[in-house]
């Protein structure tokens, strides 16, 4: 297996809408290892999530696992899960308030408006159909990701820039708050 470099923020790799993912394309065995790696760099790099365009691969596939997360303590764990060429519905009109960080935004986090519920279609690593509902905290990881397939970073979404923190700042000021607000979304769906 291999590391693979992630690209930050002002990488034109970032705003480029990336590709679908024919059936045969995605069996092959150029696109199993490289979901292999893509894996193992999320893992490595202790991401919540890793989408393919992040790693200089154009193609619409994003990898997506919480487990016992140093970086995000607060999130429930979601199992690891392959999406390719995924597709998001809300299914209501109800958001909240998410402070998100991003591998490709060193450094930084701010707090964004994610849907509550979402419909979630797409393949799994081997073309399998996935339809599946997300709801709370962990519905706004999948957000990010499929944003990331479209060429999207969290900081677009950013609607208060002030909100714009480093780690050690969101640990120091704002990580109480957040947390209490999201244990009362964690507790309503339990995700
Ligand atoms: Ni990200």
């Amino acid at each position: 297996m291999t590391l693979l470099k992630i690209a930050t923020v002002g990488h034109p790799v970032l705003r480029t809408p990336a590709r679908e993912v024919s059936r045969e394309e995605l069996l092959s065995e150029r696109m199993q290892r490289f979901i292999d790696d893509l894996v193992e760099t999320m893992r490595d790099a202790n991401g919540a999530g890793l989408a393919a365009n992040q790693v200089f691969e154009p193609v619409r596939i994003c990898a997506i696992e919480v487990g016992d997360n140093p970086r995000y303590p607060y999130k429930p764990k979601i199992p690891l899960t392959i999406l390719v060429n995924p597709k998001i519905e809300p299914l209501t009109d109800e958001t909240f308030e998410n402070y998100e960080g991003c591998l490709s935004v060193p450094d930084l986090r701010g707090v964004v408006r994610r849907h509550v519920e979402i419909r979630v279609r797409a393949w799994d690593r081997y073309g399998q159909e996935i339809d599946q509902v997300v709801r709370g905290l962990s519905a706004g990881t999948f957000q990010h990701e499929v944003d990331h397939l479209d060429g999207k970073l969290f900081l677009d979404r950013v609607e208060d820039p002030r909100t714009l923190c480093t780690w050690a700042n969101f640990e120091r000021y704002h990580k109480a708050a957040f947390v209490e607000r999201v244990q009362a979304l964690v507790a309503r769906f339990g995700s």
